[in-house]
């Protein structure tokens, strides 16, 4: 959700202005996505190396997302939107998680569009998590190294529902994958909004549900071949 301390510093206000219109954007966005019956969104909302912003805008994003969750649990009720948190979680401040997990469990019998909010996340840490906890396994007995492969170490990432994305969409014209779902991205389209996060709402996103649905996706084939035996 890039682009909200641009869109502050452009109108001569702090940071913080910006992450309080990119909520209206993940309003927007996530309201949208459940009413067009997609299955999963992922929103990259505070990475791990995030902790190393000012300390006053980290509190702040705390308070915002908290604020957020519980005025919008009437709409992700009405929506039918189930909420799960990935991420080191146990880094978050205790409140935020507090009101993380209550929402997810007010939300957890929702049978519409799964909302995952990347918290305290980064892809390595999500691998390197992953290993020491299958590793604990082996050291007590209940996993051998000779049962690792792709579908085993995918049970032991932080959600191993979390699919693997069609489309991962960056905004504010970044080109980089800043260490989003490294493990799950492996044939995911990618594409790049112009758009900053506080501007991104239903027109951006259907500009780039319109990109993707005129793609071809390969997953390692050649052109034509049906790929979606490969991607089962
Ligand atoms: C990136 O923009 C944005 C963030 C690090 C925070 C995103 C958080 C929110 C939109 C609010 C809380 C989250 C939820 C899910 C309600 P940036 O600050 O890096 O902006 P820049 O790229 O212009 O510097």
């Amino acid at each position: 959700m890039d682009g909200n301390g641009r869109w502050a510093t452009e109108r001569g206000k702090p940071r913080v202005f910006g992450h309080v219109a990119g909520v209206q954007s993940v309003r927007a966005v996530v309201t949208e996505c459940a009413r067009l019956g997609l299955g999963s969104l992922t929103l990259y909302a505070f990475s791990v190396e995030n902790w190393k912003r000012p300390p006053a805008e980290v509190r702040y994003l705390m308070r915002l997302l908290r604020a957020y969750l519980r005025r919008a649990l009437k709409t992700l009720m009405e929506n039918g939107v189930r909420l799960r948190c990935i991420g080191r979680l146990h880094d978050l401040p205790e409140k935020t998680l507090a009101e993380l997990r209550r929402t997810e469990a007010k939300t957890q019998h929702n049978q519409g569009l799964v909302l995952r909010l990347a918290l305290s996340y980064g892809g390595r840490s999500e691998i390197a998590d992953a290993v020491r906890r299958f590793g604990e396994d082996v050291q007590a007995g209940r996993a051998h190294p000779s049962e690792v492969d792709e579908e085993t170490l995918r049970r032991y990432l932080y959600d191993p529902e979390t699919p693997d994305p069609d489309l991962i969409i960056r905004t504010a014209g970044e080109m980089r994958m800043s260490n989003f779902l490294l493990w799950q991205l492996s044939y995911s389209e990618f594409y790049v909004s112009p758009v900053g996060w506080p501007d991104f709402r239903e027109e951006a996103l259907h500009a780039a549900f319109h990109d993707y649905a005129a793609r071809e996706r390969r997953y390692g084939l050649v052109p034509g071949a049906d790929a979606s035996a490969a991607s089962e």
